[in-house]
């Protein structure tokens, strides 16, 4: 099943599933954005809008971009402001936003699904101002390595979908060919438990 019919059907569950992942991301997110200083915010696989919200509090504009239709009207359901705009678009295409936009872009839990992380660095540093920060949060790859995915229950199955294994190297090498610098990096355990792998790492480049 293609990425963007499983994340369809994902949506009606997306946000009442039990899922880890989903909830430490948010932990990183806001724990980590906290720090930072922001107005124009461009949202990678906005997904249901689970953190748009909080981006709202600090945020003047966002603009979110997900292939997903279902998960998008979710996010719509969710949220009216009219700061906020989604926007239907594949991140492995162009992204059809204004150059200089964003003084940060967020991607949380949505490169595991892409292949092509230089397209996504590349457009990145188009779509940033001078200064601007890449936010990323994605399920660590010591966790890839042992098998997890993201996965969803239906009623008959366990839904696995299609992703692609990063390295830590590769999210720093793709950033820095495309004039990308690191800022930050974090890795993220269950409940703080060192002993176990970490489930999520985060990024922040600066261009
Ligand atoms: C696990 S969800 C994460 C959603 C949200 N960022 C969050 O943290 O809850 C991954 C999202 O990425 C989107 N996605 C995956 N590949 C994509 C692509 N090539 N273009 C646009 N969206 C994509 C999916 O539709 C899905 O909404």
């Amino acid at each position: 099943m293609s990425i963007e019919k499983a994340y369809n059907i994902w949506a009606n569950q997306y946000d009442t599933n039990k899922n880890r992942t989903r909830d430490l991301d948010q932990i990183a997110t806001i724990e980590t954005l906290s720090n930072y200083e922001f107005e124009n915010v461009l949202e990678l696989g906005c997904g249901t809008g689970k953190n748009t919200n909080w981006l709202l509090k600090k945020a003047n504009r966002i603009i979110g971009l997900d292939f997903s239709q279902e998960m998008l009207t979710k996010a719509k359901e969710k949220i009216i402001s009219e700061k906020v705009i989604f926007k239907k678009a594949d991140l492995t295409e162009n992204w059809d936003i204004d150059n200089n936009f964003a003084d940060l872009i967020t991607s949380s839990l949505t490169l595991e699904h892409i292949i092509d992380l230089d397209h996504i660095f590349n457009e990145a540093n188009k779509k940033l101002k001078k200064n601007g920060l890449f936010f990323i949060s994605e399920l660590h790859p010591f966790k890839q390595y042992s098998g997890s995915k993201a996965r969803y229950e239906t009623e008959s199955e366990t839904q696995e979908l299609e992703v692609y294994i990063h390295h830590i190297s590769e999210y720093i090498e793709n950033a820095k060919n495309n004039g990308l610098k690191l800022v930050e990096i974090k890795e993220w355990f269950d409940k703080k438990n060192e002993n176990e792998l970490p489930r999520l790492i985060s990024f922040v480049f600066e261009k």
